[in-house]
């Protein structure tokens, strides 16, 4: 009979209502149904698998679950034309670590809409060392861009510049070529930040100290992940016709702003989906990490754990003490 166990992450809730994670043997008989089979090699951590892990019902309804958003490897099965067993894939973000057992595991079964070959020059290893961080990064980049962003248009302000996506476009725009103002509320992290790509690195207080509607025109282009005061901020300082845009709500999902900067000054607010963006438009920005944007120091952007480690590295995601990006290394 063949074997059809393996590990994975699983949080359960308690008897205490308190949500527990271990990691626990499953059986691949038990896995959703889907038409491709993956052996998971890396999955990477993520804010919502953090949440996923302590019972936020916006993110998981059911458990026990198996969380993870992200997850890359190879192909054990397939019922699906396009792919084949042994394919390098990507699988990120859709309903995977939501509602679907997720990369916090050594196997996932999804559908075949929701899976993209790794793209050449992009290894399951590195595809993840990106993750949905990088993904969202790459089409906030894109964005910018295809909006009028150049290399003249002055420098692109990244907030929550040390973690997961601000961390990441910060050093995607530094191997682009653009100069970037990082803002941080970590002052010791100053150096990191200009190592991996910033031209300039600002506390977050730069952006929430003015009370006018409208102040001095600096930013080319906003990458924003915060939210709040610091969006607002970041709003009003953009120059004319600028593109802001807004991904994350770290700080707030609130937005007090006023119309002066759209109408004076022709500023455009773009808010940007990884989850459910079209697959066309996801495997051009993975092309684009692949190749131009994939910077020298992806592998320093890192820190690899193994699943093993997971619990803990996200109760630190959850407290805001996590510096970059978490690369789980799903097989022993
Ligand atoms: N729309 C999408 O498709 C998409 C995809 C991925 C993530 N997201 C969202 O993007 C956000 C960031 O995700 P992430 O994975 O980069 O998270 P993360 O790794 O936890 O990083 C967030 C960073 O924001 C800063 N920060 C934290 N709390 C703050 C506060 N109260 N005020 C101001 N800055 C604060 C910190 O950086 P500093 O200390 O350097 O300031 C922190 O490292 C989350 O809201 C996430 O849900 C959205």
């Amino acid at each position: 009979m063949r074997d059809t166990s393996f590990l994975a992450l699983v949080v359960e809730e308690a008897e205490s209502g308190e949500y527990v994670s271990s990691i626990k043997t499953r059986s691949i008989d038990d896995l959703p149904a889907g038409e491709v089979l993956v052996r998971v090699a890396y999955s990477a951590l993520n804010y919502k698998d953090a949440l996923s892990s302590i019972g936020n019902k916006g993110v998981t309804r059911r458990y026990p679950h198996t969380p993870g958003v992200d997850a890359a490897g190879t192909v054990a099965a397939s019922e699906h034309p396009d792919f084949a067993v042994g394919d390098e894939v990507i699988v990120t973000s859709y309903d995977l670590g939501m509602n679907t057992d997720g990369g916090l595991s050594q196997y996932i079964r999804v559908p075949a809409a929701w899976v993209i070959k790794c793209p050449a020059g992009l290894g399951p290893k590195e595809a993840m060392m990106f993750g949905t961080a990088g993904l969202t990064a790459g089409m906030m980049i894109d964005r910018l861009i295809s909006n009028g962003l150049t290399r003249e248009s002055g420098p692109v302000l990244v907030t929550g510049a040390t973690g997961g996506v601000g961390s990441l476009a910060v050093a995607i725009l530094g191997k682009a070529g653009y100069p970037v103002t990082a803002v941080t509320g970590k002052a010791e992290a100053a150096a990191f930040l200009k190592s991996i790509g910033a031209s300039e690195v600002i506390g977050r207080e730069r952006l929430t100290e003015s009370k006018k509607p409208m102040d001095m025109m600096l930013w080319g282009g906003v990458i924003d992940v915060v939210g709040g005061e610091m969006l607002a901020g970041a709003i009003k300082s953009t120059c004319y016709g600028g593109t802001v845009t807004c991904a994350g709500l770290v700080g707030s999902p609130e937005l007090n702003t006023t119309v002066f900067p759209f109408i004076l000054r022709a500023i455009t607010l773009v808010g940007i989906d990884s989850g459910e963006c079209p697959m066309a438009p996801r495997a051009a920005v993975w092309r684009k990490l692949a190749d131009e944007w994939k910077p020298d120091c992806l592998p320093s952007l890192t820190t690899e754990i193994s699943l093993h480690e997971v619990a803990e590295k996200l109760r630190e995601l959850l407290a805001g003490k996590a510096k970059g990006h978490y690369l789980v290394r799903i097989e022993e």
